[in-house]
């Protein structure tokens, strides 16, 4: 297992869809039987990567994430599997090397869950919540050079506006641009709250129950952690190192990822690559949702990987 910092005692992420999760990743095969390796992409706090390994006494798990804050809560949970599990600090658009370093070879199954965690949301200090305040940074790979208040400072105002419109669906997305631009002239954005606050000011104040910087803030998350394009990128690994009959589950939580998956999975169903287990995407129950709020956006896909002539 990968030497990381220990874990702090604050919240730690709830898994979402769980038992959804583990049954497309059975995709019928006998827990007990089931043998091979998986990949969880985005480990995170190991939720979905124990309940593989406890389900199924015969699987090993590679398990990716970039951000090194997650992957030591996942060592520390996941530690009781011993050699069964081994935990890598990686970006999915890395996920190909690393398997390749590994040498662990075609692959029986991969997760990619491809949200925000708990353990960034409730850590102000990480910069992602709105509702606390903390530094524009929303980096969840920390070696990462560009954060939330490089974009915010920097971009000109069409491209901002463009990024909050395509990658927030926000509808209100000139309007805020424009306020940032003109408000950014004064003094540049430094703190999570001092953003929030210009947002909800452009949007006429807060109303309702969603916060009005909550599409604006996803849009910027998205763009420092080059979410749509590690999303191929895991997809692509996914496709190459899986083996016949081998399943890709996919959770999203933004109906553009959602699309994404959904092309993916059609082109590949039709070039004879891939049988699509369900065709409409799976959503949390009534049951979960009163637990856990979080898994209400959440979509799972599920796919399975055909190769002529079977096991290669
Ligand atoms: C929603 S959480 C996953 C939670 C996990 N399934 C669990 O049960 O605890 C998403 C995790 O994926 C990681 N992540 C997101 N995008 C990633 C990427 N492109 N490469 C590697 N890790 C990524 C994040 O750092 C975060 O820890």
């Amino acid at each position: 297992m990968a030497e990381e910092p220990e874990a702090d005692a604050r919240p730690v992420h709830l898994p979402v869809l769980p038992e959804e999760v583990l049954d497309g990743q059975l995709a019928g095969r006998d827990p007990q039987a089931l043998t091979g390796w998986f990949v969880d992409g985005t480990t995170g706090a190991g939720g979905h990567a124990e309940a593989l390994l406890e389900a199924c006494p015969g699987v090993h798990l590679l398990g990716i994430d970039q951000d090194p804050e997650a992957l030591g809560l996942a060592t520390t949970r996941l530690a009781r599997f011993g050699e069964r599990v081994r935990l890598r600090r990686a970006r999915l658009s890395e996920l190909c090397r690393v398997i390749r370093k590994e040498r662990i070879g075609r692959l029986a199954g991969v997760l990619l869950d491809v949200g925000v965690c708990s353990l960034h949301l409730d850590r102000p200090e990480r910069g992602f919540s709105f509702l606390e305040d903390g530094p524009l940074d929303m980096r969840m790979d920390p070696s990462r050079e560009r954060t939330a208040a490089d974009i915010v400072n920097h971009w000109d105002e069409s491209d901002l506006a463009d990024l909050l419109y395509y990658e927030g669906d926000e509808r209100a997305a000139r309007k805020i641009a424009r306020a940032l631009c003109q408000a950014r002239r004064r003094a540049p954005f430094l703190r999570t709250a001092a953003l929030a606050e210009e947002i909800a000011r452009a949007m006429g104040g807060v109303h309702g129950k969603t916060h009005p910087a909550t599409k604006s803030f996803q849009a910027l998350r998205r763009a420092v952690n080059e979410e749509g394009d590690e999303l191929i990128a895991g997809l692509e690994a996914a496709e190459h190192w899986l083996d016949d009959g081998g399943s890709l589950c996919v959770i999203s939580f933004h109906s553009g990822e959602d699309r994404v998956v959904k092309r993916f999975f059609q082109q590949g169903a039709k070039e004879g690559r891939w049988e699509l287990v369900n065709k409409k995407p799976r959503s949390a129950s009534a049951g979960e949702l009163r637990q856990n709020r979080r898994a209400r956006s959440a979509r799972l896909r599920v796919g399975l990987r055909r190769r002529k002539g079977g096991a290669a």
